[in-house]
């Protein structure tokens, strides 16, 4: 058997996976809450997704009735972007600024100036974003000198708990391509960013191929988690990638929408190329000597599950989707803007904030919660029209992630996107993709399209309505025009 395991935002999990990529178990261990000190900040203990990925792991073992022994290999998968620091001795220097803090504004200003926004891009493909990791550690730099100085590594979230896993300091391509000091066209770390900022490069850590081996199990872990010592752990990928492997993006033509706490639209590319704007990432794809671009909305599930939180404590979620399905498509013109930690595609814009727009007193709480839905579907569709300009023909998508279980949002996908929604038998993304990658990095496949090619069908599609369609058609062009409205206005919030 194979496992994969992703460090997400809410949880752990781990899955078993026989040769043929068949899922024999999963098991995931919730997080802590994200702890936010104040508004678009998001910070997590790394420690505590090292207690849970144990959690997962015996969890998962236990399921299945397997013993470590069986495990022959393992794929991490992992929440991107996220600043973890280490000292000389190894231990966590302060909590983790996840991939949705936004406080680093100052840093990303810094960066221009300091390397010019033409040379960031040569040298990363990207723009610097306030999600990214570099301007974190800067951030660090810039208001906690004490603990900058201690700074000795610099990990990204999966990559601590492969820390943990094996004791090597160690990374793989598709989540380096998201911290910034990243050469994605080049899949190496970019000394360029570094040396161009005055940093340090022996910070960071080996860099392999998503497949590669980057360690194996220690013998003091394989008694904490029921593992084997010397199992092989591969280099997995950036949740993003590793879904897309799970969901078989991993060659042209197939796009997927991953509706997570965040909601990606992912497309495979053999080539780079990257939208000049900077709307879209760019990053290295988990397939050797490929690349992958991707629209994020930042408030996806987030919406959802605030919505829950805050005004239907205790309603699960098929309850608020059936709820939902109460209101008439387009929720009697009231809209939702789901930029509750700010905004990646289209706007880049750290201060947006989210919100309902056109409210009336007829409006009942199926409409609120039919619009959060329908607003985090436009802000997908926002997504995947920068990809189809950059030249992506899309004819379906596969859709995967939380949201993705409920039928209600998947018809409402068709109907916004335009596009039949497919299912796929195994939904189980990050973690999945990750024991893929982990069937191809010992030798049972020859490479990551082989293993999808086996494992990977399709089971089902969702087309969309034409009478919905239309009248999306309409909506989406007021959503559209929101946010280039409000726009002004979120600065003078953001200096409030
Ligand atoms: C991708 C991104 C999120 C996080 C958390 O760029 O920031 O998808 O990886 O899921």
């Amino acid at each position: 058997m194979w496992m994969g395991i992703d460090i997400g935002t809410g949880g752990t999990r781990a899955l078993l996976v026989d040769e043929r990529g068949s899922v024999r178990a999963g098991f995931t261990a919730a997080h802590e809450d994200m702890r936010m000190e104040r508004p678009m900040w998001a910070e997590q203990r790394p420690e505590n997704w090292w207690d849970a990925a144990v959690a997962a792991i015996r969890g998962v073992l236990a399921a299945a009735g397997a013993s470590g022994q069986q495990v022959r290999g393992i794929g991490l998968s992992g929440q991107m972007h996220g600043l973890v620091i280490l000292d000389a001795a190894d231990q966590v220097i302060r909590p983790s600024l996840i991939w949705c803090d936004q406080r680093s504004q100052a840093q990303v200003d810094w960066i221009n100036q300091t390397m010019g926004r033409e040379n960031v891009l040569r040298a990363i493909a990207n723009p610097v974003l306030t999600g990214f990791t570099l301007p974190k550690l800067l951030w660090v730099r810039d208001n906690e000198p004490r603990n900058f100085e201690r700074v000795r590594r610099m990990l990204l979230p999966k990559d601590y708990v492969r820390f943990r896993l094996t004791g090597e300091y160690a990374s793989e391509v598709s989540d380096a391509s998201g911290t910034a000091v990243f050469d994605v066209v080049n899949r190496r770390w970019s000394f360029e960013m570094m040396d161009g900022l005055g940093l340090d490069r022996a910070i960071l850590p080996a860099c392999h191929e998503s497949s590669d081996v980057t360690g194996t199990v220690t013998a003091a872990v394989a008694d904490v988690t029921g593992l084997a010592a010397g199992t092989p752990v591969l280099g997995g990928g950036g949740d993003q990638a590793s879904s897309a492997v799970g969901n078989g993006i991993v060659e042209p033509g197939i796009v997927s929408c991953t509706l997570g706490t965040s909601g990606v639209v992912f497309a495979h590319m053999e080539k780079v190329a990257y939208d000049p704007q900077g709307r879209v990432h760019t990053f290295c794809h988990a397939v050797r000597d490929r690349w992958h671009v991707m629209g994020v909305t930042q408030g996806a599930g987030l919406s959802l599950q605030w919505f829950r939180n805050q005004l239907a404590p205790g309603a699960d979620y098929d309850a608020l989707t059936a709820e939902a399905a109460q209101a008439p498509a387009g929720a009697q013109g009231l809209f939702w803007l789901p930029y509750l930690m700010g905004e990646r595609t289209p706007h880049l814009d750290a201060a947006a904030r989210g919100g309902w727009i056109g409210l009336t007193a007829k409006h009942q709480r199926a409409d609120l919660v039919r619009a959060v839905i329908e607003g985090v579907s436009y802000s997908q569709r926002d997504c995947l029209e920068i990809i189809e300009q950059l030249g992506v023909a899309v004819s379906s998508v596969r859709a995967s992630g939380g949201g993705a279980r409920s039928s209600f949002w998947r018809q409402v996908l068709a109907d916004i996107l335009n596009k039949r929604v497919v299912t796929l038998e195994t939904q189980e993304g990050s973690a999945y993709g990750a024991a893929l990658l982990a069937l191809v990095g010992t030798g049972e496949y020859g490479s990551v399209p082989e293993v999808c090619r086996a494992a990977i069908r399709e089971t089902g599609s969702v087309a969309p309505r034409a009478a919905e369609a239309r009248a999306y058609v309409a909506a989406y062009g007021v959503y559209r025009a929101l946010y280039p409205a409000l726009q002004p206005i979120y600065g003078r919030i953001a200096e409030l």
